[in-house]
């Protein structure tokens, strides 16, 4: 009987503290809610985290470092053990990153890598470099680069160059297509294939379309482009309205390439105004994040697949990526609809 009593007290006990230990609080920041796929990251993220019981913060900053730095004071002031961060300018949280540092929050870099900065105990993304690698394939392939014999023409975008993503995107495709370039088989008229000439800031869709623009009323000479280069489904977007205001229609359009599957370029690939997209399923990567924080939290080894390619210019953060696949209209009910990313309406077009 006292055995059995003390076995209940215990248990009472235990029940109490249980209910009285708060839920470990974990922050999520995201650059904005303006682009399609953030908005699923976050959602994804908050959903998967919450189910494993963990109390979510999720802001968006608009795309300002100022927003986004004081978002990530309140989480700390508000008690947060983990810190997850997606990155409007990688390079740009330093000082806050050391606050939430020395109140031993741990902080993983989410999708953009967080750079010359010490306080960063892991990234998860998807292998970047690969973005490019599968852009750079499609065009080799469609364009039949190997054996046709061109010359093709091209013009090439880049992303944002405050995001460390931006290179390695542009890296990967370049690194199929330069080749070519150099043999003359791909022809750039605007002369334009550095970064810093093709970057658009702030992945805006507006300065893709209008740097297009600019592009194509150089070509007084009537030149007709075979192929555009865009790291990105926002670019594309941009650059597509541009393509089709002067004039550009369904038998000559160029290869335009793209990332992120976002519905309004998915419903361009239905349509024949986009080639491609590359997918990143939002949905793997936040599982993999959610993974990393209850490791981290329960003190368990955190799972991490590179601990080489990601050198942010103090360390080398131990990484996991997740894999990019390319999309277009042959595999994109398969990858999108049949997977339950998208609904068939969500993606109907008129
Ligand atoms: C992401 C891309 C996205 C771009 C613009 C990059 O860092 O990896 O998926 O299209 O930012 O938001």
């Amino acid at each position: 009987m006292k055995k059995l009593l003390s076995l209940l007290l215990v248990t009472v006990l235990l029940l109490s503290a249980g209910s009285a230990l708060a839920a470990s609080k974990v922050g999520v920041v995201m650059p904005t809610n303006s682009l399609q796929r953030w908005n699923q990251d976050g959602a994804n993220m908050k959903e998967q985290l919450e189910k494993a019981g963990y109390e979510v913060d999720l802001q968006y900053a608009n795309n300002d470092v100022a927003t986004q730095v004081s978002q990530i004071e309140n989480m700390i002031l508000g008690g947060a053990e983990v810190l997850v961060v997606a990155s409007i300018d990688g390079s740009a949280l330093g000082t806050v990153l050391a606050q939430a540092a020395e109140n031993n929050i741990k902080i993983i870099a989410y999708d953009r890598l967080l750079t010359d900065t010490p306080h960063v105990d892991y990234y998860a993304t998807f292998d970047n470099y690969k973005v490019g690698t599968i852009q750079g394939l499609f065009i080799e392939e469609k364009l039949d680069l190997k054996n046709a014999e061109g010359p093709f023409n091209f013009e090439l975008f880049a992303g944002s160059p405050d995001d460390n993503n931006a290179r390695y995107f542009h890296g990967g495709a370049w690194d199929i297509l330069k080749p070519y370039y150099e043999s003359g088989k791909i022809v750039v008229k605007s002369g334009q294939t550095e970064f810093e000439k093709i970057a658009i800031l702030g992945w805006e869709t507006k300065d893709a379309q209008a740097r297009m623009d600019n592009l194509l009323t150089g070509y007084a000479d009537g030149t007709k482009l075979d192929a555009v280069l865009s790291p990105n489904d926002s670019l594309a977007l941009g650059i597509t309205n541009s393509l089709i205001a002067a004039g550009y229609t369904l038998d000559d359009f160029p290869l335009v390439t793209g990332q992120d599957c976002d519905v309004a370029n998915t419903q361009n690939i239905i349509k024949g105004y986009q080639a491609m997209s590359v997918f990143k399923d939002t949905r793997t990567l936040a599982a993999q994040v959610v993974t990393m924080v209850d490791a981290i939290l329960k003190g368990e080894e955190v799972p991490v697949n590179d601990t080489e390619t990601y050198d942010n210019g103090v360390k080398v953060v131990p990484s996991f990526l997740c894999d990019p696949v390319f999309a277009d209209i042959n595999n994109y009910k398969e990858l999108l609809i049949d997977s339950g990313y998208y609904t068939e309406d969500q993606l109907k077009v008129d």
